[in-house]
């Protein structure tokens, strides 16, 4: 992003309000970490990447001259989780937006006898298990108050079938989790979305193995609309619309970006 549209004045849709994001250290995260601040969001980024989640959040505060931290979170470990929600508490009296975005691809399986169970269970730990601890105790803060947000990344791999084993079914618990949570959550208020991206170059699909040419290529190809290319700003653009009061009749939601 050019320097000066950072400087342009923007419409802030997320004035005061206080966001924890977890896998805020790159990728869609990262993105939506620089767009909520951008919007007036006191940002706390909860991550493993305990080089350069402190880093990066020091840059978006001096980019936007909001409060954005960061907490060291492993998703898996509970303490951890319950650390990172007092944290944004404590630091800013509240929490209004909990977006549960970490995640891993696992290895990537296609078939079923080469799936192996470590490796399934590892990958149900970060995206499952992790978004239900965060959607656990983002909860225990925000449904006394009576409102709050909460997101998930899933994957468009929630909404279709023939990718890797253990990524698909988590994704699709993912969405099962969302909307089990906005049935019961909607009584105190609170909303509960999810995202679905396509695939974009980030850590995630380098890790992978998967070339970020090749990999925007292949979704560009299979992709219905012809034109543009997705990045991981059209996805955090999808966050603050499901994040700001713009959606504030919307949840169980699975929006595919
Ligand atoms: N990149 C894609 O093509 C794509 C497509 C659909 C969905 N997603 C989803 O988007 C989300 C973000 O991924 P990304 O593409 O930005 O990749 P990324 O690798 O850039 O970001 C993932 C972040 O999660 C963090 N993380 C991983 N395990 C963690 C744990 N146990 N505890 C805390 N933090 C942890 C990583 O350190 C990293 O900062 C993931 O849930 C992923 O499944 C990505």
């Amino acid at each position: 992003m050019e320097a000066s549209s950072l400087l342009a004045p923007i419409a802030k849709r997320l004035q005061g309000k206080v966001a924890l994001i977890t896998g805020g250290a790159s990728g869609i995260g990262e993105s939506t970490a620089r767009l909520f601040a951008r919007h007036g969001a006191k940002v706390v980024i909860a991550d493993l990447q305990s080089e350069l989640g402190p880093s990066v959040a020091e840059k978006i505060c001096s980019e936007s001259g909001e409060s954005v931290s960061y907490v060291h979170c492993n998703v898996t470990n509970e303490s951890d989780v319950e650390n990172a929600v007092n944290t944004a508490v404590s630091s800013h009296g509240k929490l209004d937006i909990m977006f549960n975005n970490a995640g891993t691809t696992g290895k990537p399986y296609y078939t079923i006898l080469s799936t192996e169970h470590e490796d399934f269970r590892r990958v149900f730990d970060v995206n499952v298990y992790g978004g239900f601890l965060a959607a656990k105790h983002a909860s225990r803060v925000m449904i006394p108050e009576k409102k709050g947000c909460i997101l998930f990344t899933a994957s468009v791999t929630s909404a279709m079938y023939g990718g890797a084993y253990a990524y698909a079914a988590s994704k699709h618990a993912v969405v099962g989790l969302t909307k089990n949570l906005a049935v019961e959550l909607g009584q105190y208020g609170l909303r509960v979305n999810c995202i679905s991206p396509g695939a974009l170059p980030t850590g995630l699909t380098t890790s992978a193995a998967m070339d970020p040419t090749q990999v925007q290529k292949w979704f560009a190809a299979m992709s219905n609309l012809k034109g543009p290319i997705l990045n991981a700003n059209d996805v955090a653009e999808a966050a603050l619309y499901l994040a700001s009061d713009d959606s504030k009749y919307v949840t169980g939601f699975n929006l595919l970006v």
